[in-house]
């Protein structure tokens, strides 16, 4: 059987380096092409295991970069695609949205426009939730109607909406996903779940929203990348697929489970005044991907007690995350990547 090439960009972020981690468990033969500007929030470390394996490529570059997109395709030819970069946080989007724009928009057209002159097999752009905007009562499908209501999620949606172009246009084999909140190992610590648990672990407050009732579907990171793996493989060309972890709990609820798994006080919570235009709740029909014959696998007691374990267990990865050290190391220590021919 040949060998596949997968090109993974923002592979060296939560989501991402989870993923990379997946193909090399689940495939013998595949050689993994790691493309990431190594943000704050790109971690080499969390590949670490694979540093030796000749057939993993870490090359630290930018996606807006057409020169090294362009060279990449060039030297390893991918097969697939999987745009995992980006800019992901929409507090950060609210201080600041002009990198959101940079990467989550015109990085996906550099990519689409480097797909269209090399060509490949599948070019799955990773999506979120989000672009739908906040629905009181109901899910959203892939036939509602989008409304971002933050930077964050307008930019997500733009890339999301020219990747779709390219197929209409001049006929080129993307996949679209939308995916919800993901949860589990190597999550950048601004992010509500490891936020809490790290805060948790060193009797900081937890700084909850509002009133704390937003409501977000919870999807373990694990039954994600599966499903990318399911829908790169099984999905139709220029379809968009949802992926519902099919938890909806209220922000509040996961504060609590982890103070209760933690052996925590409820006193730990903070209220804090509410994020601005802080969509209220998310929630998606994941009917399409079920009937095509995915469905998540773990259990959210189970796989969030995990969660929260590996985050006890690993305060050598997220301690320097959260005292800035991490940055000046990798800095001074890190090598740059393969350097291209
Ligand atoms: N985390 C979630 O709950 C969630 C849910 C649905 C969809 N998504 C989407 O999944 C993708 C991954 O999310 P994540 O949570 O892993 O994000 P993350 O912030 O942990 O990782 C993003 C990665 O992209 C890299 N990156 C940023 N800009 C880049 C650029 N210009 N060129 C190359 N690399 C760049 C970063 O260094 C980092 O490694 C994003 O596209 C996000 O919109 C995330």
């Amino acid at each position: 059987m040949s060998r596949n090439v997968y090109l993974v960009t923002g592979g060296a972020g939560f989501i991402g380096s989870n993923y990379i981690h997946y193909l090399f468990e689940k495939y013998a033969q595949v050689k993994v092409i790691n493309l990431d500007k190594l943000t704050y929030a790109g971690n080499p470390e969390n590949l670490n295991d694979l540093k030796n394996n000749p057939d993993y490529v870490f090359i630290k570059g930018d996606i807006c970069d057409s020169t090294i997109v362009n060279r990449i395709f060039e030297e390893f030819k991918p097969d697939y695609l999987i745009n995992f970069a980006a800019e992901s946080h929409v507090d950060r989007s609210i201080g600041d949205a002009e990198d959101f724009i940079r990467t989550d928009m015109y990085g996906v057209y550099v990519l689409l426009e480097a797909t269209r002159k090399y060509g490949l097999e599948r070019f799955i752009q990773i999506s979120t939730d989000e672009v739908y905007g906040s629905i009181e009562s109901g899910s959203f499908t892939e036939e509602s109607p989008l409304k971002p209501g933050n930077p964050y999620s307008a930019s997500k949606a733009g890339g999301d909406r020219l990747t779709y172009s390219y197929f209409n246009t001049y006929q080129l084999p993307v996949i679209i996903t939308r995916a919800s909140n993901n949860y589990g190992p190597y999550q950048y610590p601004e992010k509500l779940i490891p936020l809490f648990v790290t805060n948790a672990m060193e009797d900081k407050s937890l700084p909850l929203y509002g009133d704390g009732k937003n409501v977000r579907d919870w999807l373990y990171v694990k039954d994600h990348c599966k499903a990318i793996e399911f829908v790169l493989k099984n999905g139709e060309l220029g379809e968009v697929y949802n992926i519902a972890g099919g938890s909806e709990k209220e922000n509040i609820e996961i504060t609590r489970l982890i103070l209760e798994l933690m052996d925590k006080p409820e006193s730990l919570i903070k209220p804090v005044a509410d994020r601005i235009g802080h969509d209220r709740r998310y929630s998606l029909d994941s009917s399409k991907l079920h009937q095509l014959g995915w469905q998540p696998q773990h259990s959210f007691d189970v796989a969030m007690r995990e969660t929260v374990q590996w985050y006890v267990d690993h305060q050598d990865w997220w301690k320097p995350l959260k005292s800035g050290e991490y940055l000046e190391y990798y800095k001074k220590h890190y090598p740059e990547g393969k350097s291209l021919t």
